[in-house]
């Protein structure tokens, strides 16, 4: 497949076929997902990939992460177990949980440098793994900020900063392609800055 068609029907994977990707598969689509660019070569990221029955634990996680913030205010116990049931089957019906995480540098600038090369990191695998018939959907939900969460797979809140969580198995659905705008550049070729003008 070449690259440019890779990016451009790449596309972001809600249903997933009930099995699993070969851990070899998983190896190789993070080890091309590193070939990403990265400030003085920190590598700064890491992947925690719930699978099997750590898929359980982790949803028991989330659930309690969405009780917390008040996910369930409003609804009587029977509704809210009967919500909570339907997203934990959800997610263990979804092969792979590839947790991307990193380590917070205290340097702000650097930190924003490690979570740039994290993100680059997460494409890389996104379209790698599509190359490999493999669709992923790259999730922000709020319980990546919730020091609980964090703390319940044993992590460090203060010291680790997680990005995001990729959603990963075979399609068993490709949704349409979402068309982009144009994107508008702003060339700058005839000089604008007035001081260099009068020297
Ligand atoms: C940082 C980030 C977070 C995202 N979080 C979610 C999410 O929580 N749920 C979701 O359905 N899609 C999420 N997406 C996927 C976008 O919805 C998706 O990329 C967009 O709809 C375009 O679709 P495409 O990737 O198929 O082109 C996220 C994408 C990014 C880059």
């Amino acid at each position: 497949m070449q690259l440019i068609e890779a990016i451009e029907n790449r596309r972001s994977i809600h249903d997933f076929k009930r099995v699993l990707v070969d851990e070899a598969v998983m190896k190789e689509i993070f080890r091309l997902a590193s070939w990403a660019p990265n400030h003085r070569l920190k590598q700064p990221w890491e992947v925690m990939m719930f699978q099997n029955d750590g898929v359980r634990d982790y949803a028991d996680l989330v659930i309690e992460s969405y009780l917390r913030e008040g996910f369930a205010e409003g609804y009587d116990s029977a509704k809210t177990d009967k919500m909570m049931q339907g997203i934990i089957q959800f997610l263990i019906d979804i092969p792979h949980h590839a947790l991307i995480y990193m380590e917070r540098d205290s340097d702000f600038h650097k930190f924003e440098e490690d979570y740039a090369s994290v993100c680059a990191f997460i494409q890389n695998a996104q379209l790698a793994a599509w190359e490999k018939g493999i669709g992923v959907l790259w999730t922000t939900s709020p319980y990546i900020h919730d020091v609980d969460f964090i703390e319940g797979i044993g992590l460090n809140p203060e010291l680790h900063k997680v990005a995001g969580v990729l959603q990963m198995g075979y399609p068993a659905r490709v949704p349409k392609p979402k068309p982009r705008s144009p994107v508008d550049i702003t060339f700058r070729n005839d000089s604008f800055n007035k001081k260099s003008d009068a020297r």
